[in-house]
């Protein structure tokens, strides 16, 4: 049969809490396993002696004074505290000492139990973190959508104001002479003509700007080699796109449209910030991923700076690549050009992408059915 006392040993050893029992001086009587393991001694360097003989001295003197407020006040304290771990590296603890009575109510020894929560409040901070993110990513959409709404607003007052103000003045001088020589008549439809044509040009410029069309209509190769396309001729900088054209049948629209505002940023973050000779896209499809890489030979940058600045257009790079469960990498150095690379796992499309084809096709299949 065992003791009272190895019953009470086989207890306090399995549970994986640092756990002590000191006598009101602050001797130690009695420490569990986890307790040696914390302080990295044995048995006997502890027992009998007090906390600033085992902990560092710095330590050990806060638990002195703790121990000595718990037996003078008769009141159990909790609180968290952080120190090195066996192996050195920082670690949480959360920790509460008590004062243990006799059966007269007179204080004979304190006991504490300190828990780890080292993972608890790492978790705390990526939270924290997570959470200041995305305010800073909330309030960027926000300055995003209101800039998105001026330029719209601009481009639709400049442009498409003037060719329809055009077209009204056209049309009011052909209503005020009904008389007017064929000839001119006809010169004037001409430039009505031109004056529509325009307008159609600049309603799909702006609509291309806000979401292109091709994207949708013929997928991501397609689109991708218009934005390179346009991009190279708007910088005059060469930019090459390798990607084989299959792999758009193998990405929804939400990865698609992930992947192309990706390159989209990452191009005009190039030409901004890069001043390079060249850039090259490159997609491709392995083991079910998405491997994208945009890669400029400009001056690069310090990519601990620019993880650390305010600005938005990496960190929304990042989120959308993680919000398809992907990874968002850069690499650079000054002078060394700049590469993003994103691995996105690749998703087939579904009905929803496709309800277009999907429509079409079942009312053909389904035309002989009876409830037809
Ligand atoms: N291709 C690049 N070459 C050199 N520096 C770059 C490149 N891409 C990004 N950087 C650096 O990283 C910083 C952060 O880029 P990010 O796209 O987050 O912000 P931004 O382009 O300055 O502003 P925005 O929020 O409008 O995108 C940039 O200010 C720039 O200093
Ligand atoms: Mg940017």
């Amino acid at each position: 049969m065992e003791t009272h006392g190895e019953l009470h040993r086989a207890i306090l050893n399995n549970i994986p809490d640092q756990a002590w029992l000191k006598d009101t001086e602050s001797r130690y009587i009695l420490v569990n396993e986890a307790f040696l393991v914390a302080c990295g001694r044995t048995e006997a360097e502890i027992i009998g002696n007090t906390p600033d003989k085992v902990w560092s001295s710095e330590w050990g003197k806060v638990y002195l004074a703790t121990d000595r407020a718990v037996v003078a006040s008769g009141v159990r304290r909790r609180y968290e505290e952080s120190r090195p771990g066996a192996d050195g590296t920082p670690r949480w603890f959360d920790t509460v000492k008590m004062p243990v009575r006799d059966a007269a109510g007179g204080i004979v020894g304190t006991v504490g139990i300190s828990r780890d929560i080292t993972d608890r409040k790492r978790a705390e901070t990526a939270l924290l973190d997570s959470r200041a993110q995305l305010r800073q990513l909330s309030a960027y959409l926000q300055t995003v959508r209101e800039a998105e709404r001026t330029r719209l607003s601009r481009e639709l007052h400049d442009e498409l104001g003037q060719w329809l103000g055009g077209l009204r003045l056209g049309l009011n001088y052909l209503d005020a002479q009904p008389g007017a020589a064929p000839a001119d008549q006809s010169a004037h439809l001409q430039m009505l003509k031109h004056l529509v044509d325009e307008t159609i040009d600049a309603v799909h410029r702006i609509a291309a700007d806000l979401r292109p069309a091709v994207l949708d209509e013929l997928g991501l190769h397609a689109a991708l080699e218009w934005l390179t396309e346009s991009f190279a001729q708007h910088h005059g900088l060469p930019c090459d796109l390798a990607m084989p054209e299959a792999v758009t049948a193998s990405l929804d629209s939400e990865c698609s449209t992930a992947i192309f505002r990706i390159v989209q940023e990452s191009l005009t973050n190039a030409s901004r910030h890069g001043q390079p000779s060249h850039v090259r896209v490159s997609l491709d499809l392995r083991d079910g991923i998405c491997h994208v890489s945009i890669a400029d030979d400009g001056r690069g940058m310090d990519t601990a700076r620019a993880a650390h600045g305010q600005r938005l257009g990496l960190m929304g790079m990042r989120e959308r690549a993680l919000m398809l469960g992907g990874a968002f990498e850069i690499e650079s150095a000054p002078g060394q050009g700049t590469r993003v690379r994103v691995r996105i796992p690749a998703r087939a499309p579904t009905t929803a992408d496709t309800a277009n084809v999907v429509s079409v096709t079942s009312l053909t299949n389904t035309t002989n059915e009876t409830e037809w």
